[in-house]
């Protein structure tokens, strides 16, 4: 299995803030990584990090082989990363059509067509809901938009920020299942952050748990959620 991102030594700042002190963490092609950790650990700032906003300070961010740490975001995205940032950050005044068409930056007309068919047939609701304005959704057709919007790139690596934030257990498990059906189906490469850690943990390959800016434990998805640590301090406990 081939790595297709890897974070040596990152850190990141905010002023004089240390959010992030030295992340190592890998993601190999066609794996459901997931990141998981409390409140202000620092998980949406990896994920921004990755991205290039913040940028890291130290150490190195590899995607298919190349050095991207001091890439400009817009050139990183470029590269088939595409993200669905936390709090969903959907146009609520555009329609769910126009939405998914926002995330099809730089793609030939025939293939935005196509992509959106491939959108819908994951998520149905957004067919039935596709003139609607995306304001007006539910929380969790939002997310839906949210994920589908950034499926639109066509990217080789998703980065999945807290889609079951807020959102009734049956959604949770329709979308995690929708992000599984994904993984199988075309090999998409997932990293999710989640604060769900029972349902992330179940679908991902592996894990990772940040504490206070740093990773802790890595481990198989199934493993990490067998460990007594984990199970008091993010399952029993926590969240
Ligand atoms: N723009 C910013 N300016 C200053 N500090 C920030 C900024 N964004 C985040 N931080 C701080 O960095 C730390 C990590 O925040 P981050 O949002 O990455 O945490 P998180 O793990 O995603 O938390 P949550 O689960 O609540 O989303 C927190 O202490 C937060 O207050
Ligand atoms: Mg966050």
């Amino acid at each position: 299995m081939s790595t297709l991102l890897r974070l040596s030594g990152v850190t990141a700042f905010y002023g004089a803030i240390q959010a992030l002190k030295g992340v190592d963490l890998e993601v190999n092609e066609g794996e459901i990584v997931t990141l998981i950790g409390a409140n202000g650990a620092g998980k949406s700032t990896l994920m921004m990090t990755i991205c290039g906003t913040p940028r890291a300070r130290h150490g190195a961010i590899v995607y298919d082989g190349q050095d991207i740490t001091q890439l400009p975001t817009y050139q990183i995205m470029r590269r088939g990363l595409a993200q669905s940032p936390e709090g969903r950050r959907i146009f609520p005044r555009m329609t769910v059509h126009e939405n998914l068409l926002m995330g099809a930056h730089g793609h030939a007309s025939g293939m935005v067509g196509e992509t959106i068919e491939q959108v819908f047939a994951l998520f149905p609701r957004l067919k039935e809901r596709q003139a609607q304005r995306g304001g007006t959704l539910s929380g969790g057709e939002q997310q839906m938009l949210a994920i589908g919007r950034a499926l639109m790139s066509r990217p080789r690596l998703l980065l999945l920020d807290e889609p079951s934030l807020g959102l009734a257990p049956l959604v949770v498990r329709q979308i995690f299942g929708a992000i599984r059906d994904l993984n199988r189906s075309t090999g998409l490469t997932v990293l999710l952050v989640e604060q769900n850690a029972f349902q992330a943990l179940r679908l991902a390959h592996r894990g990772y748990v940040l504490v206070n800016g740093a990773i802790t434990m890595a481990g198989g998805g199934a493993e990490l959620l067998a460990r007594p640590e984990i199970r008091a301090a993010y399952l029993e406990g926590g969240h």
